[in-house]
């Protein structure tokens, strides 16, 4: 009887154990060193101070609104659940047109651009016959040419949408950087993504590469991301990764959290692979160069 016991525990022990080195040797596997927010923390605001990187100096400088103090911000108080819900149909119904072959698409709210198969479509382009028809439909863009259907995709509702969040989130910036929010000029692209865990087909689908935004846009200089789905809810990987120097630092996706940072090399990034369900996100970038602004995206 106590011979039983005896092995029970020292089974039990075993299993503790190895259960143990299999958590250890994952934890280190991914990578990750700290985690700046979790999705079940609804985060009021939490600031983050990184040195800048000499990328601001070989552009144009602007005063009083070009980086001279560098971080991160994430907010789960700048937009509501609700909103995020809201806009999250908004990038649902425009997505749902198209569809990358590989697993990553993305509808550009300036351009119209959207991923189709292994190519772009703009959804902005009118198709079909000029004529008093058209004409009177004009109000509506993205009527889109697709088979025989032309489709109205967006209304000015889910425009306006994009319009408050947009400022919202340039208010947020601005308080958390010092700035005033009139210095800072919407620039493209500004689009919506969604992500799943399908294979990618072409470099576009390759989302998941380390990278420095105003290194491959020139214009950014304030990046801010808002999440549409929640991590570990909607889908699995896909956290977003600030690279530093002997660390991995992420912010886990949450429906309506705002993540923003200076778009230089202090925020080397990346975003893991998505390996189940659909991740929705829409990024918002910010320049200071008036010349690089964009208007916001509208029905024209
Ligand atoms: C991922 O999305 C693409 C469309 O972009 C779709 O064809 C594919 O079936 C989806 N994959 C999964 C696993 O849902
Ligand atoms: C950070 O993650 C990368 C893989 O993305 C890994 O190669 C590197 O070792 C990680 N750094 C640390 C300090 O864990």
């Amino acid at each position: 009887m106590r011979r039983k016991w005896l092995r029970a525990a020292v089974l039990g022990a075993c299993t503790s154990l190895a259960a143990l080195l299999l958590w250890g040797s994952l934890g280190g596997e991914d990578g990750i060193t700290e985690v700046l927010a979790f999705r079940s923390e609804v985060l009021p605001g939490r600031f983050i101070e990184v040195p800048c990187s000499e990328d601001y100096d070989s552009h144009r400088r602007f005063e009083g609104c070009s980086p001279r103090k560098c971080g991160r911000g994430i907010s789960d108080a700048v937009i509501t659940r609700d909103e995020a819900r809201r806009i999250r149909s908004v990038a649902e119904k425009g997505l749902s047109l198209g569809g990358s072959d590989g697993g990553a698409s993305i509808l550009d709210l300036h351009s119209g651009a959207l991923s189709v198969g292994k190519h772009f479509v703009n959804l902005y382009r009118y198709h079909g016959k000029s004529g008093s028809k058209m004409m009177r439909t004009s109000w509506a863009v993205g009527r889109w040419y697709f088979g025989d259907k032309i489709q109205t995709v967006f209304s000015e509702e889910d425009f306006q949408l994009y319009r408050d969040v947009r400022q919202k989130v340039q208010l947020a910036i601005a308080q958390a950087f010092g700035i005033s929010a009139s210095s800072l000029y919407l620039t493209k692209p500004t689009f919506f993504s969604r992500i799943n865990s399908t294979a990618a087909r072409t470099a576009h689908d390759e989302y998941w590469h380390a990278h420095v935004d105003k290194v491959t846009y020139g214009s950014f200089d304030y990046t801010s991301l808002l999440y549409l789905s929640d991590y570990l809810d909607d889908f699995g990987g896909g956290r977003f990764v600030f690279m530093d120097e002997g660390a991995n630092r992420t912010v886990e996706p949450r429906a309506g959290r705002v993540s923003f940072f200076t778009s230089g090399s202090e925020n080397l990034h990346r975003v893991e692979k998505v390996c189940w369900g659909t991740r929705y996100a829409i990024t918002i970038a910010f320049t200071c160069n008036p010349d690089h602004s964009i208007a916001d995206p509208a029905l024209t």
